[in-house]
C-alpha cells in the first residue's frame, strides 16, 4: 500500500539545522508566513499528514486533513472521537500499511512533518524532502531536523548520503532570509524499446 504513495518531508531550520529550542518550542526566528502559505498548500494536496505527538501544523484547514499522530502511548494504533480524521500510531505494534488501511487514505503524498524522531523513522523512505531554511536565525542546542545534524554535519549532508537531489532554491521571503530547497530522489532512467 505505501507504494501507491509519496512519501515527502516538510521542515523550516536554522542555519544551524535546527526546528526547535532546546525545549522544544519552534521560536518566532524560524516562523515565517510565506513558508506557512506554502506548508498549508502542500498539506491541502497530501493524502496524510503525519507528525509526532508535540507538532502540528495548525490553522483552519487542519481538522479536515487525514493524519497519523505518532505517539508510545497506545499500543498499536487508536481513534480518538475528537478528533475523527486522526489515528494515534505507535510504529512499534502497527505498520504504515496498516495505519493507512485503517485511516482509508487516498493515494497520494504522505507529508511528514517532524519532529526530530518522526523525520529520523522515515528518513529510508523520502521520495522528497522540502528544506526551508531561515538565513538570520541560530538556534544553539536545539533539536536537530535529522538526529545526525550538528557541527559537523548539516541537513543537506544528510539528505545528499539518502541520495535524493537537491532542486534550485527559491526564495519565499528574500527580505526574511526565507528560502526552500526541495530535495528530490531521482527517478530510474526508464527503459526505452531500441
Ligand atoms: N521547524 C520545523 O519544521 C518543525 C517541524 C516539526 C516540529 N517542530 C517543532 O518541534 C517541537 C516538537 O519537537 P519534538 O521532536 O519534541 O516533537 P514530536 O516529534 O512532534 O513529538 C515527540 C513525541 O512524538 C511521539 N513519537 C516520536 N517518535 C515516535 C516513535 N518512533 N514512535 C512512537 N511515538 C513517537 C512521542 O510521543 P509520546 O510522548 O506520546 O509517546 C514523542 O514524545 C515543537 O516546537 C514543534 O513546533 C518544528
Amino acid at each position: 500500500m505505501v507504494e501507491a504513495h509519496r512519501i515527502e518531508g516538510y521542515a523550516i531550520v536554522s542555519t544551524d539545522g535546527m526546528i526547535a529550542d532546546a525545549g522544544g518550542t519552534m521560536p518566532d526566528a524560524i516562523r515565517n508566513d510565506a513558508d506557512q502559505r506554502f506548508l498549508q498548500a502542500e498539506l491541502d494536496r497530501a493524502a496524510v499528514v503525519v507528525h509526532g505527538r508535540h507538532s502540528h501544523e495548525g490553522g483552519p484547514r487542519a481538522p479536515r486533513r487525514k493524519r497519523l499522530i505518532l505517539t508510545r502511548h497506545v499500543p498499536s494504533l487508536s481513534s480518538d472521537p475528537a478528533q475523527p480524521n486522526s489515528l494515534l500510531w505507535n510504529p512499534a505494534g502497527a505498520t504504515l500499511d496498516a495505519a493507512l488501511a485503517r485511516l482509508d487514505a487516498a493515494d497520494g503524498i504522505i507529508a511528514v512533518i517532524g519532529g526530530t524522531d518522526v523525520f529520523a523513522l522515515f528518513l529510508p523512505l523520502y521520495d522528497a524532502f522540502h528544506l526551508t531554511r531561515a538565513a538570520h536565525a541560530r538556534i544553539p542546542g536545539g533539536r536537530p531536523v535529522f538526529p545526525q545534524v550538528g557541527p559537523h554535519k548539516t541537513p543537506e549532508d544528510v539528505l545528499t548520503g539518502l541520495g535524493l537531489k537537491p532542486g534550485p532554491r527559491c526564495d519565499l521571503d528574500a527580505a526574511a532570509g526565507i528560502s526552500l530547497t526541495t530535495w528530490k530522489r531521482e527517478e530510474a532512467p526508464t527503459a526505452t524499446a531500441s
